[in-house]
C-alpha cells in the first residue's frame, strides 16, 4: 500500500486520555481532500500500524486531524502516538471510507460514544457544510471526558444531543426513545466501543433496513479457533491453489500465486485486503463488510475470512 509521510504538525490535548494530532505532508504539498467518514492506516514510530478516523475538514486539502484515546493496554499504539512531538515525521496511508455518507438517504442519524466521536466529527462537518438533515447522539462518561464537544455546541447546537455521565444501565432506554419514530429514509451511522454498537444495532435494526445502518470497527471479530478450520481451493487467475487449515487464503495467494494483495491489520477491521468474489461462498469473518455485503458474496476480507465452499474463484477487487 503506497504509504504518505507527514509530518506532525499540532498535537491538542482534548481530553485527559485523548489528543489530536494534526498531520501536514513531510513534502509541503497538499495532502488532498477526503470523503467524510475516512479512516487512515498510521505507522507508529515502533512500527505499529493502526486505523484513525480523520476527524479534520473532509474539504480541508491542507492537513488531516487523528483523535488517539490512549488505552490503558496499549501494546505500542497509542502510547506511542501519545508520545510524538511536533516536528515528528512518520507514515500514514491514503484515506480509505467504509463509512460512506449515502447520497440517497433523507435523514442521517449520528451515533457515537467516547472516541467514537472521531469519524461523527468529519459526517457532522459535512452534513452542516451541505445543508443536510442530522441529528448527532454524543455518550460520553462526563463532559471533562467528550473530546470536541465545545466545538460541537458551537457549530451544530440543534443538532447535538449530548449524553453525558448517563449509567450503562439505562443506555437503551435513551437510545429506543431516540431512534424510535425516524424521519423516512433515515441512515444511521454508529462508532463507539464493541458492547455499545451491539446495543445501537440491535434497536436500529427494529426501525431501519441492514443497508441504511452503517457501522465502523475497529476492533477485530471474535476468531473461531484455528482447529475449526477447514482446508479449501481459491482459483485465482486461471491456477488453482490449495489453503491448508493453517494458512490465510492471502499469505496463499501473495506467496504461491505472486498476488499483489496489499494487507494493514490482518484482522479483518481495515478492508485493505478485499478481492472480488466471482464463484463459491466465503466464510465472512471480518468486522469491515456490512451484512448486506457479506450476503451479497461477491467480495471478501482475505487476511481473515476463509470459505463455506470447497472451491473459490477470487479476482483482484
Ligand atoms: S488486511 Fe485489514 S481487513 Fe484484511
Amino acid at each position: 500500500m503506497a504509504m504518505i509521510e507527514v509530518r506532525v504538525a499540532e498535537i491538542i490535548d482534548e481530553t485527559p486520555t485523548i489528543k489530536s494530532i494534526r498531520f501536514v505532508r513531510a513534502d509541503g504539498r497538499p495532502l488532498g481532500v477526503y470523503q467524510a467518514g475516512a479512516h487512515v492506516d498510521v505507522l507508529t514510530p515502533n512500527g505499529v500500524t493502526r486505523q484513525y478516523s480523520l476527524a479534520s475538514k473532509p474539504e480541508d486539502p491542507d492537513s488531516y486531524m487523528v483523535a488517539v484515546k490512549r488505552e490503558p493496554n496499549s501494546r505500542g499504539g497509542s502510547a506511542a502516538l501519545h508520545e510524538l512531538k511536533v516536528g515528528d515525521v512518520l507514515q500514514i496511508s491514503e484515506p480509505r471510507n467504509l463509512m460512506a455518507i449515502d447520497p440517497d438517504a433523507g435523514h442521517h442519524v449520528l451515533v457515537a460514544a467516547g472516541v467514537g466521536i472521531t469519524p461523527m466529527l468529519s459526517i457532522a462537518r459535512y452534513l452542516d457544510l451541505h445543508g443536510q438533515d442530522f441529528d448527532l447522539h454524543y455518550f460520553a462518561r462526563s463532559r471533562e471526558d467528550a473530546a470536541f464537544l465545545g466545538l460541537l455546541e458551537e457549530k451544530c447546537p440543534q443538532k447535538l444531543h449530548a449524553h453525558l455521565g448517563v449509567p450503562r444501565t439505562e443506555h437503551r432506554a435513551i437510545l429506543a426513545e431516540e431512534l424510535a419514530d425516524l424521519p423516512p429514509k433515515s441512515h444511521l451511522y454508529m462508532c463507539g466501543p464493541a458492547p455499545f454498537m451491539d446495543l445501537v444495532q440491535e434497536l436500529a435494526e427494529q426501525q431501519l433496513p441492514a443497508e441504511a445502518i452503517h457501522r465502523e470497527n475497529f476492533d477485530a471479530a471474535e476468531q473461531p479457533d484455528a482447529s475449526e478450520n477447514r482446508p479449501f481451493d481459491v482459483e485465482f487467475e486461471g491456477n488453482v491453489y490449495h489453503v491448508p487449515a493453517d494458512r490465510s487464503l492471502v499469505r496463499v495467494l501473495q506467496e504461491e500465486a505472486g498476488a499483489e494483495i496489499d494487507t494493514s491489520c490482518e484482522e479483518g477491521i481495515c478492508g485493505t485486503c478485499i478481492m472480488a468474489v466471482l464463484e463459491g461462498e466465503p466464510e465472512h469473518r471480518d468486522n469491515v463488510l456490512t451484512a448486506k455485503e457479506k450476503a451479497a458474496n461477491d467480495q471478501m476480507t482475505t487476511c481473515v475470512s476463509r470459505a463455506r465452499s470447497e472451491r473459490l474463484v477470487l479476482d483482484y477487487f
